[in-house]
């Protein structure tokens, strides 16, 4: 087992830096995702962790060891691509034994006819099978050991390179988008599966996605990256509910955040809709309300106002309405007990009545960094009236 720590790592192909002093810790056996829009760098990053890219500059520690003169198969890591890279000549046995085989026998005893002069053979190819078989028994994929590629389901392809790349036993797990090619319901069965995978190997798993769903779902931590940057790391809640900047808030969240431009006073009092805050900041300042911080409200509850209904989708489970407020657009999402009951009370016409939970207003300054402010750390008292 190893963490990970990358120490201001940099790409730069011809013009372009790909990625800007890039520093983080990953933790011994921690599921950590590295998140961010499609070009981000999140390929280019764990390609140079595994030593298939070399970085322009800065280093690469695995456990104790430097490993930037390292090649791949000596970093004790395994790579998991999107493609899944099956050698599609090979049966599913013989796929998994490939990194053992590279590992272990000479290249003399890796040639057809050579190897049977070998006197280590036997042995050797007894021991690989034996290991190939308690990784296919761990991943349940013993019944496909004989099978070629082609005879595979998607899922059943994407166990067999999982299982490629544990024979080995390696210390770090590195993972780019594995799941990406799965249909929908199958990419939710397999996130539990590598989930579950992580518990029980108590590996270190590297992970890149674009997708926020996986990427909150299985991870200990989150690395969000913007154009070769990491923006903020911390556990799934806290950059949802607590992010560095308004690129993360916006990032994160689906329906997306409610940014709004801050009604301020002379003094930088900060009010939303005519309702004081008791938050100060200069210009430029912006509010933050996630769609479920905005709530449907009685038109008689102090605190609430009517937007003009703009759009509504209903989601079956809830529903996400978008309101002109002001001139401003607010999305709000509601379940589905809550939308029937606001219809049902006439809070829902061409108007809605809405009110803010404070509790969960977020605010950020004219450079879109974040402000402590007293309301969000104030209890949920707005959500629980
Ligand atoms: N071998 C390469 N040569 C030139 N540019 C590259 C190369 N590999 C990646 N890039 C560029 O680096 C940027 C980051 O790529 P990548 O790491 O693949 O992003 P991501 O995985 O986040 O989508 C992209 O703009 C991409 O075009
Ligand atoms: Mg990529």
């Amino acid at each position: 087992m190893a963490e990970v720590r990358l120490q201001n790592v940099s790409k730069t192909f011809g013009e372009v830096d790909v990625l800007k002093s890039v520093s983080l810790d990953v933790r011994d056996g921690e599921f950590l995702t590295l998140i961010g829009a499609s070009g981000c760098g999140k390929s280019t990053l764990l390609r140079i962790i595994a030593g298939l890219e070399a970085q322009t500059s800065g280093t690469v520690t695995i456990g104790s060891r430097g490993v930037d003169h390292l090649r791949p198969k000596d970093r004790r890591i395994a790579m998991v691509f999107q493609s899944y890279a099956l050698y599609p000549h090979m049966t599913v046995a013989q796929n998994m034994a490939t990194p053992l085989e590279i590992d272990r026998c000479y290249l003399a005893e890796r040639l057809p006819l050579l190897r049977l002069l070998s006197p280590r053979r036997k042995r050797l190819q007894a021991e690989i099978r034996e290991d190939v078989l308690k990784t296919a028994e761990q991943l349940k994929i013993e019944p496909l050991l004989g099978r070629r590629p082609s005879q595979l389901s998607g899922g059943q392809r994407q166990r067999v390179a999982l299982g490629r790349a544990m024979v080995r036993q390696p210390d770090v797990f590195l993972m780019d988008e594995p799941l990406s090619n799965l249909d929908a319901s199958l990419r939710v069965h397999m996130r539990k599966e590598l989930a579950a995978l992580h518990a029980e190997l108590g590996a270190t798993f590297i992970y890149v996605t674009h997708d926020q769903v996986e990427a909150m779902t299985m991870s200990d931590r989150v690395a969000l990256m913007e154009a070769g940057e990491v923006l903020q790391v911390g556990a799934p809640h806290e950059l949802y509910q607590r992010p560095a900047n308004t690129r993360v808030a916006a990032f994160l969240g689906s329906p997306k955040i409610n940014l709004l431009d801050a009604d301020a006073d002379v003094s930088g009092a900060l009010s939303l809709f005519g309702q004081p805050l008791s938050v100060e900041a200069g210009p430029g300042a912006k509010i933050g309300l996630r769609p479920e911080a905005v709530i449907l409200a009685a038109p008689q509850i102090a605190g609430s106002v009517a937007g003009r209904l703009v759009a509504m989708e209903d989601l079956g489970h809830e529903t996400v309405l978008d309101l002109d407020v002001d001139g401003k657009r607010v999305t709000l999402r509601t379940t589905a007990n809550a939308i029937t009951a606001a219809r049902d009370a006439g809070w829902i016409g061409d108007n809605v009545f809405v009110k803010f939970d404070l509790s969960q207003l977020l605010v950020f300054d004219g450079d879109g960094n974040r402000i402590e402010t007293a309301e969000a750390s104030a209890p949920a008292q707005a959500a629980a009236q």
